[in-house]
């Protein structure tokens, strides 16, 4: 397998399901970031992720394990567990163990997923999960037909390749079709959330200009786990795209789509066309994760004399998500060896 030249222990919110997938008293094994780990849900509806060792004799809580109302249960000796990852109780001895704690992820739930914060380091979240409806300020999801989605696992592909995607402008017309090169409009890497907007079309044919174009996309990158898009001046549609690690090679992709309800019209065959449209936008992505899943990290990259702002911009953006010693520059790691 290729191993790529990027941490893949980068810091931020991910993706590690979606919310109905974990349901009131269900309990959910997954690996991310090169661990075990486990989803729960109380019967209160808080979920938890934690790592999915036991601390008494090391079962796996994902494996048997049993939500007790606010708690889970290990199956090997029923020792129990609470959402902080605390011993709360031994069955058989008066007392729980206070000292020893499974590790615990902060949790997020949005736009129907779950999102952990990973951090090597430990450090509380110091940044937010974009909202795709309220970080655009303008819609909600009852504007919106039910979520359309893609999920594909294991992939030898890095967070940092989806999002690169973002500024490169010329993968447009190659890769999906368009007819001419889209312009990008905005580009801010200032903080952990970046923005790009680009003005891009589908329709017509090359002979059009981009001057007269009057459709776009808008994009938030919440760190490196997380882009939402807005899409303005076509069929109304927003996309979350969320990679998460699951060892040193591979990851797992989720994309959403949302495809925009119109207005006074509630008839099946207005929702069937959507339900077209949202297929649509999920063939574009996997075009995308066709190359993804086969590229290799080029670091430095040859780049047309338009492309090296952005690829330099949102390459030394990234790096604030790598933990030290673990840079986003192969350059960096081939001279340290
Ligand atoms: S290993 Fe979990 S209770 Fe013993
Ligand atoms: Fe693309």
């Amino acid at each position: 397998m290729a191993k790529p030249p990027l941490s893949m222990k980068p810091t931020g919110w991910f993706q590690v399901a979606w919310s109905d997938e974990i349901g009131a008293g269900d309990v959910h094994p997954m690996k991310y970031f090169d661990r075990e780990m486990v989803a729960w849900r109380t019967q209160s509806g808080q979920v938890t992720v934690m790592d999915a060792y036991c601390e008494h004799l090391g079962a796996h809580l994902g494996y048997g394990g049993r939500v007790e109302g606010e708690v889970i249960q290990c199956p090997f000796h029923g020792w129990q567990w609470n959402h902080e990852g605390r011993n709360v109780c031994i069955p058989y001895q008066d007392r729980p163990n206070r000292g020893r704690r499974i590790r615990t992820y902060p949790v997020a739930e949005r736009n129907a997923s779950v999102y952990i914060w990973h951090d090597v380091e430990g450090r509380e979240p110091y940044f937010d999960v974009p909202d795709i409806f309220a970080d655009f300020g303008d819609k909600t999801a009852a504007d919106y037909y039910p979520q359309q989605r893609l999920f594909r696992q294991g992939l030898e592909l890095h967070p940092q390749y989806v999002l690169e995607n973002g500024v490169d402008f010329a993968h447009f017309k190659f890769v999906h079709q368009t007819p001419i090169v889209p312009v990008f409009t905005r580009h801010d890497f200032a903080e952990p959330w970046s923005y790009v907007d680009f003005t891009i079309t589908f329709e017509g044919d090359d002979a059009q200009k981009i001057e007269d174009v009057n459709s776009g996309v808008e994009a938030i990158n919440g760190g490196l786990g997380i882009a939402v898009t807005k899409s303005w001046g076509m069929i109304d549609n927003r996309t979350i795209s969320a990679v998460t690690p699951v060892d040193d090679c591979t990851s797992d992709v989720r994309f959403m789509v949302y495809i925009g309800r119109t207005p006074g019209r509630d008839d099946e065959k207005t929702a069937d066309r959507a339900r077209l449209f949202g297929d649509e936008v999920i063939r574009q992505f996997t075009q995308d994760i066709h190359i993804w899943s086969h590229q290799r990290y080029s670091d430095p990259p040859a780049l047309a004399t338009a492309e090296y702002e952005g690829f330099t911009a949102i390459r030394k953006w990234a790096m604030q998500f790598y933990p030290d010693g673990l840079s986003g520059s192969a350059a960096d790691l081939a001279t340290r060896g």
